[in-house]
């Protein structure tokens, strides 16, 4: 795989865990860009627009889609989202282990002020609400 990431596996799920703001997408782009599966980037692929949490759905559905046939192929992939939820992460390593790749957790475990800090600067449609950072920071510390 990368040379950035030697201690991985060669070809694995890399399931990143982290609120927004964590630096998820950030850790990602150390990846090439077609491992990559970024719900965010997803959002706009199917919407138009990237913050447009209604389409979030629709975005999840496309993602499951390439990542299964990105497990079929064994390739290594990384999945950007915040995958807080533990039924997200059940399906990202479900997907994985049914075609026998491995998985490896990354918990970017940012503190929640630096993450409440830098939605500051976002634009208003990628800027998510202080309570839902909050949980998302509670659920991954949980998660760890
Ligand atoms: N290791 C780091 N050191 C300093 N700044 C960082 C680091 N990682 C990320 N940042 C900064 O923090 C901000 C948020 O990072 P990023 O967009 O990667 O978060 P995210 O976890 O992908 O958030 P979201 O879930 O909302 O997409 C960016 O402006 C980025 O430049
Ligand atoms: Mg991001």
């Amino acid at each position: 795989m990368s040379q950035m990431h030697p201690q991985l596996p060669e070809n694995a799920l890399v399931m990143l865990i982290g609120a927004s703001g964590a630096g998820k997408s950030t850790l990602a782009s150390t990846w090439p860009a077609s491992q990559v599966l970024s719900l965010d980037a997803l959002r706009g692929t199917v919407s138009d627009d990237l913050g447009n949490q209604a389409a979030t759905a629709d975005a999840a559905d496309v993602l499951k889609l390439i990542l299964e046939r990105r497990m079929a192929r064994r390739l290594n992939t990384v999945v950007d989202a915040t995958n807080v939820e533990e039924a997200v992460r059940v399906e990202l390593v479900m997907t994985a282990k049914k075609y026998g790749v491995p998985t490896v957790a990354v918990v970017v475990s940012t503190p929640l002020s630096l993450c409440l800090q830098r939605q500051g600067p976002r634009p208003a449609n990628r800027r998510v609400p202080d309570d839902v950072v909050r949980r998302q920071h509670e659920a991954m510390t949980f998660s760890h």
